[in-house]
């Protein structure tokens, strides 16, 4: 890898999915504010990611300003109090001549926009594909590759070209993550159409990872799109969202309003337990280990010889399973680990309800609530190899 960041998924917020273009200098300070004082950084959010509509307008020689309306201390000043808080600062651009909002991108300009985010103390730069007619996504994203190394200043490369042209092939060279798919929505289950393009509920947007487990690893993540959750789902689906974000080393980058959160909303965006299966160090994506009547058991090896298995309920009445650890045979043929929960007795731990629910020599039975998850750790039990 080219450099170690992101050596795990990225953690952190996103203006996105909550605001829209609806970006300015004061929402920025007190997301951060907020990020601190809710326990988010605590538990390991760290970017505070500005998306499109910030720009105002490239000046005579070619530089981008930020809108002086939305950012009159300029972005500078912000940064400089993000790194005050212990934070770091991410921005948004296109390889494009504009971006998806109709702001200016960086075509033409990726070394002196490089040069200017590097300037300001950008640590992370998300880079997106409208308005690219004629462009190739890995020579436009080697480009401004090429651009951060001369500007001098670490930035994590988020890829942001919908999974269109094989991000997954050539992007662990070129950036940290790259978007697998078009836009997440705050749906569980379900498709919007937008007339040319689409977006895409939590199941929807889990489908269309089939495959791909192969190409991430430590510094290059595949990345589902940012979370949902706290807009909007119910607070099972906000679970199993996050759970299934978790399992799947995907990036976590909240996309909610963090001034505002319920109770619920907090304890499952910081729970610690769950967020230790997203930044294990081994950094091997779940796979899908069996679908059964609308349940789908899930298996993420774990650095320390730990097991996160998770048994997600898409359906929406409850449904009962039942996993004999003894008869399974569970191999992961990319980090050729096996787990024999026959011979070796684990602990098992639910992550959520932080209860042990006995050990592999039982099979472990329960029911699953709809649109909801079981998320259990294996541990192997003291004293047994
Ligand atoms: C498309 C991206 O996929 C979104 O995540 C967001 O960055 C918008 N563009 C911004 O216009």
């Amino acid at each position: 890898k080219f450099d170690n960041l992101a050596m795990t998924p990225p953690m952190g917020w996103n203006s996105w999915n909550k605001f829209g273009c609806n970006v300015d200098e004061k929402l920025i300070r007190e997301v951060a504010d907020a990020l601190v004082a809710t326990g988010m950084k605590d538990a390991g959010y760290t970017y505070i990611n500005i998306d499109d509509c910030w720009h105002g307008d490239r000046d005579s020689l070619g530089f981008i300003h930020p809108d002086p309306k939305r950012f009159p201390s300029g972005m500078k000043a912000l940064a400089d109090y993000i790194h005050s808080k212990g934070l770091k600062l991410g921005i948004y651009s296109d390889a494009g001549s504009q971006t998806c909002g109709g702001r200016p991108g960086s075509r033409g300009y990726e070394f002196q926009d490089a040069q200017t985010y590097a300037k300001w103390g950008i640590d992370y730069l998300k880079y997106d594909w409208c308005n690219t007619e004629g462009l190739k996504a890995e020579g436009a994203y080697k480009t401004i590759t090429a651009a951060i190394r001369k500007a001098g200043r670490p930035m994590v490369l988020s890829i942001c070209e919908w999974g269109n042209d094989k991000p997954w092939v050539w992007g662990p060279n070129v950036g940290h993550l790259w978007r697998t798919t078009g836009d997440v929505y705050n749906c569980f289950d379900c498709i919007k159409d937008h007339g040319s393009w689409k977006s895409w509920g939590v199941m929807q947007i889990l489908d269309k990872q089939d495959g791909l487990r192969k190409y991430a690893g430590p510094g290059h993540w595949n990345d589902p799109d940012m979370l949902e959750v706290g807009n909007g789902m119910k607070e099972g689906e906000d679970r199993a969202h996050f759970t299934m974000w978790a399992m799947i080393a995907a990036p976590l980058i909240a996309g909610n309003d963090l001034r505002k959160m319920s109770e619920q909303t907090k304890a499952i965006l910081m729970d610690k337990d769950v967020i230790a299966i997203n930044q294990d160090s081994l950094g091997v994506q779940a796979f899908k280990y069996a679908v059964k009547d609308s349940v789908e058991t899930w298996i993420k090896p774990l650095k320390s010889g730990d097991w996160a298995v998770c048994f997600l309920n898409r359906s929406k009445s409850d449904k009962p399973v039942e996993f004999n650890w003894a008869t399974e045979s569970v191999t992961d043929d990319l980090s050729g680990k096996a787990l024999n929960a026959g011979q070796t007795p684990y602990v098992v731990r639910n992550l959520w309800t932080k209860k042990e629910t006995g050990a592999t020599n039982q099979p472990l039975k329960a029911t699953v609530p709809g649109h909801d998850v079981l998320l259990v750790r294996l541990s192997p039990k003291p004293g047994s190899k």
